[in-house]
């Protein structure tokens, strides 16, 4: 049995929380490979909604294994307070929690650099979350970083305070001005806590879990389009968050990957700067950002709202291998008269229908198709036979020109808002 991958086709945000949820019934293990506390995954269900950063969303079930990958950055400040809060609640995390020792740490130090360097970039800043993302992973990639590993070693402190000398030097560079007395304090706290969880070699794990035919799922953070390499570079993340990010961040070999279900919202959202060609800064925009509660789960900034963009989300299938899609927010469309769905753009002239290198300096103008829209209530529907005729219409509209099935649709934030198809 392969290892399903479930990851974002847009920009993030598209509800992966909710449907690795959803799905993790199905599956024995659940595994983050990227990203860290930028994200934001929410589920809801028994009307209370949660909100994870670096604890993959399998973690309310009962008889689901969690792994937190090689690929994830980890902010022990942050896990800690994650982790009580689900110890509050009843979660048993020791026991279903499993954090690769090769997982790279953010420092305090790393956030600091994060907020200068952002800083610096003025009105070409990234926007990022400021969660020390960046700068975590230069140091990975520069052979600087530390591991969880490490924490047990006993030369730790004096690999930490190396490390902090040198962001030391970066950050005078910047002329930035940093106390680390109590968030210092804070950190240490939290790696001695982190100390009590299973530390392991995730990847023979999740190998040794291959072997024994158990079902796997790996949960992406971020979006494709926020991809390192693939996304709209630079105003992207520091990790690679498409398929073959599950292959790396968790040591799982190529021919391994099974099923790679896809999800998107039935429009658009971006948080943070760069382009999105089908924005809408006007009162469809608005209401899209109210009807579907857009501000972000981690840091409460307004989500950009727009369309759905089909040559982005084409490219997003075509990198990541998708087999599956899944569409997300439907409800959020009721009350539309007209949906539009950019099918192509108009580019230097002429009409394409794949993203082109640079679309910064060189903005593509959206083409749009437009689909009628439908007014009725789905959040209480159960099933997806239901659904009103156009927005079948929309969904078979899409399924043409993606070329996927769509084999679930999302008509609201609970577990039970949830039709297959
Ligand atoms: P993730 O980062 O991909 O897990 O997504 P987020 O949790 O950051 O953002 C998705 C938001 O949409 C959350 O507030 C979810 O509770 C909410 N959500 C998920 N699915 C649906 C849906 O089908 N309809 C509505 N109205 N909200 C949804
Ligand atoms: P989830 O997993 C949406 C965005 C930031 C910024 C850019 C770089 O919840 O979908 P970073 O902090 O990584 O340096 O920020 O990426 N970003 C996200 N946007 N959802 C996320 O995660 C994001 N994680 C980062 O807003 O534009
Ligand atoms: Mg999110």
């Amino acid at each position: 049995m392969g290892v399903d991958v479930l990851l974002g086709l847009q920009w993030g945000d598209e509800g992966k929380g909710k449907v690795v949820d959803v799905l993790s019934p199905n599956y024995s293990v659940i595994a983050r490979f990227q990203g860290g506390p930028n994200a934001g995954h929410s589920l809801e269900f028994n009307g209370i909604k949660h909100v994870l950063h670096t604890i993959p969303s399998g973690i309310f079930r009962d008889n689901c294994c969690n792994i937190i990958g090689n690929g994830v950055v980890i902010d022990p400040i942050v896990l800690k307070k994650e982790i009580v809060k689900l110890q509050d609640m009843g979660v048993k995390v020791e026991s279903k929690l499993f954090i690769s020792k090769k997982a790279h740490l953010i420092l305090p130090t790393h956030r600091f650099l994060d907020a200068a360097s952002e800083a610096s970039k003025g009105t070409e800043k990234i926007g990022s979350t400021l969660k020390g993302i960046g700068p975590t992973y230069m140091d990975k990639t520069g052979r600087n970083g530390l591991r969880v590993g490490d924490i047990f070693h006993h030369d730790f402190r004096d690999r930490y305070n190396f490390l902090v000398k040198k962001h030391d030097d970066l950050l005078g560079f910047y002329d930035y001005k940093y106390d680390l007395t109590e968030v210092e304090k804070e950190w240490f706290d939290g790696i001695e806590f982190i100390k009590q969880f299973q530390c392991i070699d995730g990847e023979h794990l999740i190998n040794q879990y291959i072997r024994e035919g158990k079902s796997i799922l790996a949960e992406g953070a971020q979006g494709s389009l926020l991809d390192i390499d693939f996304g709209s570079y630079p105003f992207v993340t520091s990790s690679n968050t498409i398929t073959a990010g599950a292959c790396t961040g968790l040591g799982i070999p190529p021919n391994k990957i099974g099923d790679v279900i896809g999800i998107f919202k039935a429009y658009a959202t971006r948080v943070g700067s760069g382009p999105f060609p089908t924005e809408l800064n006007d009162e469809t925009g608005e209401k899209l950002r109210k009807i579907g509660h857009e501000f972000g789960a981690t840091t409460g900034r307004p989500r950009r709202c727009g369309w759905i963009d089909l040559p982005a989300l084409r490219y997003a299938i075509m990198i990541n291998g998708v087999t599956k899609l899944v569409m997300m927010k439907a409800d959020v469309l009721s009350g539309f008269d007209t949906i539009k769905a950019c099918t192509h753009y108009k580019y230097r002239g002429e009409i394409i229908d794949y993203m082109p290198f640079d679309i910064i300096h060189d903005p593509v103008i959206p083409v749009y198709h437009e689909i009628a829209g439908w007014d009725k209530d789905l959040t209480k529907l159960t099933n997806a036979n239901e659904l009103p005729k156009e927005l079948q219409n929309y969904i078979n509209f899409l399924e043409m020109e993606l070329n996927i099935p769509i084999i679930i649709v999302s008509v609201g934030p609970d577990r039970e808002q949830t039709l297959m198809r």
